[in-house]
């Protein structure tokens, strides 16, 4: 069932959260998690407590399943552990391990260069999904990365923290579907870090292929009846600082030729790291 253009997902780590989404709704097509929402759930739920790493990961785990009987078809990102000295190896090592969590997984590898070494490979085994996302650029490679791929590969633009700096993030979003369209349709893109309705209701003008929603947002929209946007909808993109197309970017060249580099995707790595290691004793 889909009643929008869009795959609707619910982003974060409580299942409950997934239960009160899908009967609002209706249906839900999946689920986004990451390392600072299961974090966030394991630090309420243990009063604190620190876990070992084998039980943070068993917890995870449990929670994931939880949300996979919930939406037992639709997709669940679950995310690999990664900061800047980890190997593409160890990142394909815990990502063959989740795969096997539930049917429907589908992996998240952060968009930088040992990510995105282990999603080349890790897309020929099992749907992926590369997060952290933050520039035209980084789909681009994304979409070289992803050539072999036997599985369904997302894209995840995180739009709220580009807003958060000041710049229009859904810029970004429009830019890669602009870039993607006359493409194979392969790589699929997810609108996350969604802070707004307005993000919702443009993600839908724009028919990005998934809308991850978190469950404050989504409520606020279904209060308002899953409101689409009407036909002469304009974006109100406010003081936010433009990110034009950039048509100097050719798509063809070898992945790794590609500028990955984005400060919010360091950021971002750093702070799903801490966020984890958080809940973890050391
Ligand atoms: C997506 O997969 C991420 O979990 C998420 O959208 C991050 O959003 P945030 O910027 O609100 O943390």
């Amino acid at each position: 069932m889909n009643k929008f253009a869009s795959k609707i997902f619910i982003d974060g780590g409580v299942a409950d959260e997934t239960r009160q989404a899908k009967d609002l709704l209706g249906y839900l097509s999946g689920q986004t998690t990451n390392p600072t929402l299961i974090a966030k759930n394991l630090a309420a739920s243990m009063g604190g407590k620190k876990l070992s790493e084998e039980e943070a990961l068993g917890q995870y785990k449990k929670i994931v399943q939880e949300i996979n009987n919930i939406i037992p078809d639709g997709s669940i990102s679950i995310q690999v552990f990664a900061n800047r000295e980890t190997k593409s190896d160890e990142m394909l090592v815990q990502a063959r391990a989740r795969n096997k969590w539930i049917p429907n997984a589908s992996i998240k590898f952060p968009c930088i260069k040992e990510g995105l070494k282990a999603a080349s490979q890790a897309c020929r085994e099992m749907p992926i999904n590369i997060t952290l996302a933050f520039s035209q650029a980084q789909a681009t490679a994304v979409y070289e990365a992803t050539k072999e791929a036997k599985f369904p590969v997302f894209i995840s633009p995180f739009v709220g923290r580009l807003d958060d700096k000041g710049e229009n993030g859904m810029d970004v979003v429009k830019n890669i579907i602009e870039m993607y369209r006359d493409l194979d349709h392969r790589v699929e893109v997810l609108t996350a870090s969604i802070r707004n309705i307005d993000h919702i209701l443009y993600a839908l003008q724009l028919s990005s292929n998934i809308i991850t929603i978190p469950f404050k947002v989504f409520k606020s929209w279904g209060e308002g009846g899953f409101r689409e946007p009407e036909k002469e909808y304009q974006y109100p993109s406010s003081n936010l600082k433009p990110i034009p197309y950039d048509e100097t970017i050719k798509l063809g060249r070898n992945w790794q030729e590609y500028d990955l580099s984005h400060p919010l995707t360091e950021a971002g790595v750093q702070r799903f790291w801490d966020d984890w290691m958080g809940v973890v004793q050391q």
